[in-house]
């Protein structure tokens, strides 16, 4: 018999005395996927997570209102109503999309609605001291108040504030 020789196969059974090589190559493998798959996920969150994020935004709430120059408190005169236009994020695409801003009779109060009926959305004019919905009819008050028509809800009215001289628009 030659059992024992270098030439010969390792024995494939443990036995107490003999070093467990197979396990050890085992373990080591199973470390080393292990290990991979860790600096993988580390990798896949520092540079995934970002591009993700960019890519999901304008779904996920990157449509959400931004603050817009509408332009300067001199060139809105007490009691004028003027349009304005501030962007809109409608999936990955930007699109502009009509206000409305109106300066009160006296002092700097501006308020600032959205040119969009209530009723269906179409764009509303401003006429006759009213805003006017080619649609349907609807009118509504210089208040942005349903008073005509079938629009039951105001024009949607925009936070507001004033910059040294120029009106900031949330929309
Ligand atoms: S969309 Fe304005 S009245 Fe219908």
């Amino acid at each position: 018999m030659t059992q024992g020789t270098p030439s010969s196969p390792a024995p494939k059974h443990r036995t107490g005395n003999q070093p467990d090589t197979q396990v050890d190559t085992m373990n080591r493998r199973g470390f080393t996927k292990r290990l991979a798959k860790m600096f993988g996920a580390v990798f896949g969150a520092i540079f995934g997570l970002p591009a993700v994020a960019t890519l999901a935004d304008p779904v996920l709430g990157g449509g959400a209102s931004k603050w817009v120059d509408a332009g300067t408190l001199a060139e809105l005169a007490p009691g004028a109503v003027k349009r304005f236009k501030y962007p809109v994020q409608a999936g990955w695409e930007t699109r502009e999309e009509a206000g409305f801003l109106m300066r009160a009779e006296t002092g700097d109060e501006v308020v600032a609605f959205s040119a969009r009926c209530t009723h269906a959305g179409c764009k509303v004019r401003f006429k006759d001291d009213e805003f006017h919905c080619p649609c349907h009819g609807g009118v509504f008050s210089r208040n942005g108040d349903p008073i005509a028509g079938p629009p039951t809800v105001p024009l949607v009215r925009f936070e507001t504030r004033l910059d040294q001289d120029h009106i900031k628009v949330k929309a």
